[in-house]
């Protein structure tokens, strides 16, 4: 009887366990095999995880997931180098010797760089990749696979799970510049993008609502240009809140948060934008706009007609002082330089502008700014850098090696990738998360407007209109959101969670793979995730 209880009890266990374990995940890897025999490994609190010693990555990747399984689940694991038995979970670099001496039909990786294989059987798990990327990756698996709730054990089914990302640029914008937040919680962001398997953090540092990034041989740029005298209420209603607003970040914290993130596998690409949304700028330095200013931090939101004169030599030398920093503390390959919504009013009416334009032989002021962009990346080409701008730099024709951010509609991306340019696709129809994410606007915090549901996000296809060849142009989507009205870390979550489920698909799976109803009904556990992490997230979705 005393058996047949405990053998029972066993079994209760084990459901009970089969039940906290999905490794549908989001997002969902593409191949998932289970073993049709349902046996488990189990992991039990206090189980040893290994790596080879010698690659910090490596190590920094074992700590992380340890930290992961404390924070989601209260599940400890020991973090040893170079155990060669007893270890339950083991995190490895293939090497190419062994990929050639696999047995047949074991499962193979992929040669992606981001590739993983995950596999649960007999020895425990183990996850594989061409690079500590990979394994990152394939942690991240792991942890939403064990969920919240793992108690003194976690019954592991046997499984091979091989992924790898549909699009090598997986990004997310945060504008920190019409609000500033700190960089405790951008560390915050940058957990819930890896999370997600994001891997480009596009940060938005400048604005006419106040300069955020130290530059050294300036310092009061950031000093004077990050601070407003106050803001508006509401929707530009004219009323104003009295209270000076600013914050900037220094260069040793935007080093911190660099360092940080690419523990993560997350690139930060900051954005200096220009020649418009200068005013934080053009305030410290007036004589480099086209009237000589003066000029305030805005203090409520929109297009400015004051932009950077495009005539004034004075103009470059102060953006090539800024992006010598900017290239300094960020090693990004990418450095993206705005180019949106910048009238060209002031152009026309500037003598100086007028004179620059005769002296080049153009005849729109849109060359002007395409003038700027091709002395900017010829400048950055020498560090190596490619710069990225807003879908407006097409307007005057594109420099050489620009890459578009397609922005206003698909249209400039489409466009982009048939002359050949690279292109990240952020449409506002389907990626600014700025939006309402419900139809009933009451229920939610004021947002900018428009109506961005969950679902329009998971539709987003980047390469739709597309051949295939014109497809390779697209590195990837990435979500955009505007602070405008969004003042709190909570806030900013909200607008993120659970939108950024929806985009992670998009940037991860195969078009033909994605499945609406069947993403649905993996959210749960997710948002459980949320709860247990204390994210904000939007508990309705459409
Ligand atoms: C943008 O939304 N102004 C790029
Ligand atoms: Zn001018």
């Amino acid at each position: 009887m005393k058996r047949i209880l405990s053998l029972l009890s066993a079994a209760l266990v084990a459901l009970v366990s089969y039940a906290q374990v999905s490794y549908e995940v989001i997002p969902l890897p593409r191949s998932i095999e289970l073993s049709p025999k349902s046996e488990t490994f189990t992991l039990a609190q206090g189980a040893l995880v290994t790596f080879a010693s010698g690659d910090d990555a490596m190590a920094s990747n074992a700590k992380l997931l340890a930290d992961y399984l404390k924070s989601d689940a209260n599940f400890d694991v020991k973090v040893q180098a170079d155990v060669k038995k007893g270890a339950s979970i083991v995190l490895q670099l293939a090497d190419s010797k062994q990929k050639a001496k696999a047995k047949k039909g074991a499962p193979v990786l992929s040669e992606a760089p981001e590739a993983y294989l995950l596999t649960v059987g007999e020895e425990g798990v183990a996850i594989k990749a061409n690079t500590p990327e990979g394994v990152f990756r394939g942690i991240q698996t792991l942890r939403k696979a064990i969920g919240t709730e793992a108690g003194d054990k976690v019954e592991l089914p046997y499984v091979t799970i091989q992924d790898e990302p549909r699009f090598p640029y997986r990004g997310v914008h945060f504008d920190c510049a019409r609000h500033y937040f700190s960089i405790d919680f951008l560390k915050q962001f940058i957990d819930v993008m890896a999370l997600h398997g994001c891997n480009n953090l596009h940060w938005h540092i400048t604005e006419d609502q106040g300069w955020r990034f130290e530059v050294k041989s300036m310092p009061e740029l950031a000093k004077k240009g990050s601070v407003r005298k106050q803001t508006v209420i509401g929707r530009n209603t004219g009323l104003y809140d009295g209270k000076e607003y600013g914050g900037y970040y220094t260069q040793q914290e935007c080093r911190e948060l660099v360092d940080y993130a690419a523990k993560r596998f997350i690139n930060i690409i900051p954005e200096i934008d220009l020649p418009g949304h200068m005013l934080g700028a053009l305030h410290v330095y007036p004589e480099l706009g086209c009237t000589g200013g003066p000029y305030e931090v805005w203090p409520h939101w929109g297009v400015s007609a004051d932009v950077l004169c495009a005539g004034n030599p004075k103009t470059l030398e102060f953006l090539k002082k800024v992006l010598d920093e900017v290239a300094d503390v960020f090693p990004s390959k990418y450095i993206h330089i705005g180019g949106d919504e910048s009238p060209r009013n002031r152009w026309k009416d500037c003598p100086k502008c007028q004179a620059k334009m005769k002296e080049l032989g153009l005849t729109r002021e849109a060359e002007l700014q395409t003038y700027i962009n091709k002395e900017l990346e010829a400048y950055m080409q020498k560090k190596g850098r490619d710069l990225i701008g807003w879908d407006e730099i097409l307007e005057g024709g594109l420099s050489e090696k620009a890459i578009v951010m397609s922005w206003r509609g698909s249209e400039g991306g489409i466009a982009a990738a048939r002359q050949h340019h690279r292109v990240i696709m952020s449409p506002n129809s389907h990626c600014y998360i700025d939006y309402y994410q419900l139809k009933e606007q009451w229920y939610q915090p004021m947002a900018i407007g428009g109506y961005l549901p969950m679902s329009k996000v998971y539709s987003f296809e980047p390469t739709a209109e597309l051949t295939e060849e014109e497809a390779k142009y697209i590195l990837g989507p990435q979500v955009n959101l505007w602070t405008e009205y969004v003042a709190y870390p909570e806030h900013a979550m909200y607008m993120l969670l659970p939108r950024l489920d929806a985009i992670s698909e998009v940037q991860w799976m195969e078009a033909d793979k994605k499945d609406f109803e069947n993403f649905k009904s993996r959210l749960p556990r997710m948002l459980k995730l949320y709860r247990k992490l204390g994210y904000t997230y939007c508990s309705k979705q459409e």
